[in-house]
């Protein structure tokens, strides 16, 4: 029996082992045990996704979230350590570029057991991002690379990284099948509870220290979201690093004036949204990827993205947010368009699949 410790902190990588741990369940030689840093903690940012997608219950949570970037991942890798050397496993699992993932990599290589990068290889080309310097060091600790989109096995080469590069295609991919067939049922009670109705509202993300951080960004975001609620609602799961910092501003209520603020929701009530709206604004990695997979056109509130295939697909247009005029043109622009319905950038939809096979095979 081979032990595989998983590390997970943030809300995206409560999806992504969701679905890896279900597949992993079903394989005999396969033992799964949960770490949670504890970096997302609010219900809404955790519990919800553990309860709705049936994610095994951690065994350890090491109640490590807030704080500066270097105290953060610090406090995460002495935790992850102590565990580690407790449980001897044969692999860790980590997924993505949180601070998370960095500290599991970090913690893991340090005792020589082998690293499985979910999401290896993608790049921003901007080591201004927390999330860029993650990936990158991630990648470079890691023995198997397991990459959502070929551009990203071609990054990888471009950094002296072959051995160990498996194409499995975007476990996003594979959570948006599996859980688009269970949005039939709920999709009018969400709509009811943000008073929308289908196609007719925009929805809206925003978390990236990027823009919540840089007051000039944030305000120019603000200003173009309150302006296209004149003209249509625009439904806003806001956050906690968003709602911190506009808290702090004491502008809340201001900035975001005819705005439908909503607490984070659950991701098949996020599905849902996503199916439902005829635009997306977002500056996520996650959701910009879902709004092409439930068919709904996007700008990208970034300079740059690690998902280009959308960019070059037309499913999505990229808009640095710097000032209100600009942005308002991107979602006019972007307002109707369907964009290459025939490419399959990101795999079959069976990632978590692959992904079980190749650690079988190779512990
Ligand atoms: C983190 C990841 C980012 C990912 C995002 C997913 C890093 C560097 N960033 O960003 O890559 O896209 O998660 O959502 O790892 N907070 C709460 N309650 C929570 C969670 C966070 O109040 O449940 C607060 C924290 O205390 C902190 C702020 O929100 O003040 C930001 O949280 P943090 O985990 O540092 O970064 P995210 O912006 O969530
Ligand atoms: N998501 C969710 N509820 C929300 C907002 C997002 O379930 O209120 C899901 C979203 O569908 C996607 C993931 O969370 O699957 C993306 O997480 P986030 O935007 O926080 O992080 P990123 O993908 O940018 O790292």
């Amino acid at each position: 029996m081979k032990k595989i410790i998983t590390i997970v902190g943030a809300r995206p990588q409560f999806i992504k082992a969701a679905m890896l741990s279900r597949v992993l369940a079903d394989y005999q030689g396969l033992e799964e045990i949960i770490l949670h840093t504890g970096q997302h903690y609010d219900h809404g940012m955790s519990d919800v996704f553990f309860s709705e997608m049936n994610i095994p219950r951690p065994k350890y949570n090491l109640g490590v979230g807030g704080g500066n970037q270097g105290a953060m991942t610090g406090r995460q890798l002495e935790g992850i350590e102590t565990v580690l050397i407790d449980e001897r496993p044969d692999c860790v699992l980590v997924y993505g570029d949180t601070n998370s993932t960095l500290a599991g990599s970090l913690a893991a290589a340090k005792l020589h057991i082998p690293v499985a990068h979910v999401e290896a290889g993608l790049r921003s080309y901007n080591r201004r991002m927390p999330e860029e310097v993650n990936r990158v060091l991630t990648d470079h600790l890691s023995r198997f690379l397991l990459t959502p989109s070929h551009k990203a096995a071609l990054n990888l080469a471009r950094e002296g990284l072959e051995d160990g590069v498996h194409f499995v295609g975007d476990i996003m991919y594979d959570a948006a099948l599996f859980y688009a067939g269970q949005t039939a049922s709920r999709v009018g009670t969400i709509l009811d509870r943000v008073h929308q109705t289908l196609d007719n509202f925009v929805l809206v993300t925003v978390h990236r220290q990027e823009n919540t951080d840089a007051p000039d960004r944030l305000e120019a975001i603000l200003d173009a979201l309150r302006q296209l609620a004149a003209d249509r609602p625009v439904v806003l799961p806001i956050h906690p690093r968003l709602r911190k910092m506009l808290e702090a501003g004491g502008k809340f209520d201001e900035m975001t004036l005819g705005l439908t603020i909503i607490a984070p929701v659950g991701f098949v009530d996020m599905i849902s949204l996503l199916q439902a709206a005829s635009l997306v604004l977002t500056d996520s990695g996650g959701v910009q990827k879902e709004a092409y997979f439930h068919g709904t056109p996007a700008v990208i509130l970034r300079d740059e993205t690690e998902w280009g295939e959308l960019v070059d697909l037309n499913w999505a247009t990229l808009c640095p947010p710097n000032s209100p005029a600009h942005i308002l043109a991107a979602a006019d622009a972007m307002t109707g368009r369907t964009g290459d319905t025939e490419a399959t950038p990101y795999g079959s939809g069976d990632a978590a699949e692959r992904i079980a096979a190749i650690l079988l095979d190779e512990l």
